[in-house]
């Protein structure tokens, strides 16, 4: 397996999960938006104040066409890195998708005090959570596997990655 890379909606784990992963795999842990910030040597949430959305949003699109090329690298994204078409093209050419998900009330209750998500800092609420993971679905449904994160432990995830890649290596598509 190239590359894995993690995908779903901000308080879906995928960060805890991809450090844990590259740490079993031995492979490389890379966070997309880490790698903004130091291009950008901003916050991600001064790059919204004083550029925008669709700033952030291109400077997303560069960094992950970047990373073409990686090997032995688990990626996770932005929560919104999904949503253009180029994007999810690259992250299928760079490895297994493998798309997180997790209910509305989990995901309010992990970023309750998380103030650095500029899409919810002006409206935590659990609509808002909703109607932006609905709008989104379709793109986070264009994934190798899904995985349901809700009140289930890092290391239970992990498992259950690392089994559903290994069973593709033995079918050889991986
Ligand atoms: C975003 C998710 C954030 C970050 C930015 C936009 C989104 O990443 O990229 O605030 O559009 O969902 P996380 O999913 O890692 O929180």
């Amino acid at each position: 397996m190239k590359n894995i890379i993690l995908t779903g909606f901000m308080g879906t784990g995928k960060s805890s999960v991809g450090k844990e992963l590259a740490l079993r795999l031995n492979y490389r842990y890379i966070d997309l938006d880490a790698l903004i910030v130091a291009e950008a040597g901003i916050s991600i949430n001064e790059i919204f104040v004083r550029s925008g959305e669709a700033v952030f949003r291109s400077l997303e699109s560069k960094i992950l066409v970047s990373l073409k090329g990686e090997e032995g690298i688990v990626l996770s994204t932005g929560g919104g890195a999904v949503i253009a078409d180029e994007n999810r093209h690259v992250l299928h050419t760079l490895g297994a998708v493998i798309n997180l998900s997790a209910s509305a009330e989990e995901i309010l209750h992990r970023l309750q005090h998380e103030h650095d998500r500029p899409l919810l800092n002006d409206d935590k609420s659990l609509d808002r959570i909703r109607e932006l993971i609905s709008r989104r679905e379709p793109f986070y449904a264009d994934a190798d596997f899904r995985i349901e994160t809700s009140g289930r432990f890092i290391a239970q995830i992990v498992d259950e990655i690392l089994l559903l890649l290994k069973r593709c290596e033995t079918r050889g598509e991986a």
